[in-house]
This record gives C-alpha cells, structure tokens and sequence, in this order.
C-alpha cells in the first residue's frame, strides 16, 4: 500500500509512540526533501481539533506544527473568539512541507499537496483523532476541507457552518478510529489563517473577523 499504514505503530500506541513512528513514515515521496516530520500536538484531552494544511517552512526547520506566522494569527484568533490557545490540539493534513525552490532563488516556497498526498497521510490523523477524541474539528482553509470533505469541498461556500462529521474511511491502526469518531459531533470549516496574512492592508482586519467568527462558533458548540 502506498501510504503511512505500514509505519503506524500498534493501537495502544499514544502520542508519544505515534509521533516516534511517524518520524520515520516513508508512506509517499514528500519525506524525501522535508528536513523531518511534523506531527501534531497540543492538549491530548483536547475537545478542539485544528487541522492545516501542511508545515510551512518554521514548522518543517522546528519539527513543530503552526510555530510561525500562521500560527501566531491562530492563536490569536482562537483567544479572541473564547478557546484557550493552550487547549486544543493543532494537527495538518499532511505532515512533511512539500515546496518547490524557483530558479534561482533560495526560499523553499509552499506546494499544495495533492489529494493522494493527503489521502496517504490520513491513517495518522486517524490515529490522532483516535487519542485526542475531540467534539469538534476545524478545517483551517481549503486544503484540510478537501481532505476531509473531498476535491468538491469550497471554503467560501462552507465555512461558519456546522457540517457533519463526514468520517475518515481509514482503518487507522488496524482496528478503526470507531468510538473516537463517533464523539465526534461536528466539522466546522473556515479559512486558513495565512489567509489573514495575505490579505491587502484594506481588507485584513475583515479577514480575521472572519475567522474570529468562525471559531465563535466552535466556541458555541463547546459551551
Ligand atoms: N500552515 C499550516 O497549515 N500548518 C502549519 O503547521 C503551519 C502553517
């Protein structure tokens, strides 16, 4: 099988091991330029689960999900909209940074993975999901949208809303996400907060009341 689930360890494995194991995932081609894998972490009783896209170029020199910019917008966010940055559980789609280096130039730049780059990829945040048991996960952005939803999901269609939980369809470790799935009671979309980043002077302060606005929500089915 062309994915990560010959490299996940048995299912009593917690984060610890998960993550040990994943350092060495060979389950698609993106290992091989990465500097390391980037697990998730955070708050294993989580009730919130975050899922980017993939590392940026911080998170695959530090080994450590959303400890650059993006991830400064992120907390901030959730601060504002009433959930403890310290509480929740950060995870990415995929867990090498995939980037390309144009001619000349230094700077790795982002590559948006493909659907079977993240469908590789997906028996680990099975397996995540299978520990942290949250209530509620967050697609953050387009990306994590399609992952979850598939290549038909649009953030701008389906953000802010309250979405079922669609389920993985992975066998996880072997014996399924099951139980943890099913404490799942929703999926809520909304913009990656690089898109704040990106935005014109004019428009950003708007931008990241959009995402503020979402996470209130989330924030909502929590109360
Ligand atoms: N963007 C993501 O999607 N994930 C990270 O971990 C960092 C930036």
């Amino acid at each position: 099988r062309h994915d990560a689930t010959p490299f996940l360890p048995g299912r009593r494995a917690g984060l610890p091991g998960l993550r040990k194991a994943a350092a060495g995932c060979r389950g698609c081609p993106l290992y091989r330029e990465a500097t390391q894998t980037v697990f998730g972490e955070g708050d294993t009783d989580a009730r919130v689960l975050l899922l980017g896209e993939q590392p940026g170029d911080q998170e695959d020199r530090q080994g450590r999900p959303f400890v650059g910019p993006a991830g400064r917008v992120l907390r901030r966010a959730l601060a504002d909209a009433g959930i403890d940055p310290q509480h929740v559980y950060v995870t990415n789609a995929v867990k090498h940074f995939k980037f390309t280096v144009p001619e000349g130039r230094k700077r790795r730049i982002h590559k948006a993975p493909t659907l079977r780059e993240m469908t590789a990829c997906r028996p680990w945040l099975g397996a995540e999901l299978r520990v942290v048991a949250p209530e509620v996960v967050v697609a953050l952005g387009g990306t994590a949208g399609k992952a979850l939803l598939g290549s038909g999901f649009r953030v701008t269609e389906q953000r802010g809303a309250l979405l079922p939980w669609p389920g993985l369809g992975v066998d996880g470790d072997g014996g399924g996400t099951g139980a943890a799935e099913e404490g799942i009671s929703a999926l809520v979309a909304t913009i990656h907060p690089s898109a704040v980043l990106r935005a014109d002077d004019a428009d950003r302060a708007k931008v990241y009341d959009g995402l503020v606005a979402d996470l209130r929500l989330v924030a909502d089915v929590l109360a």
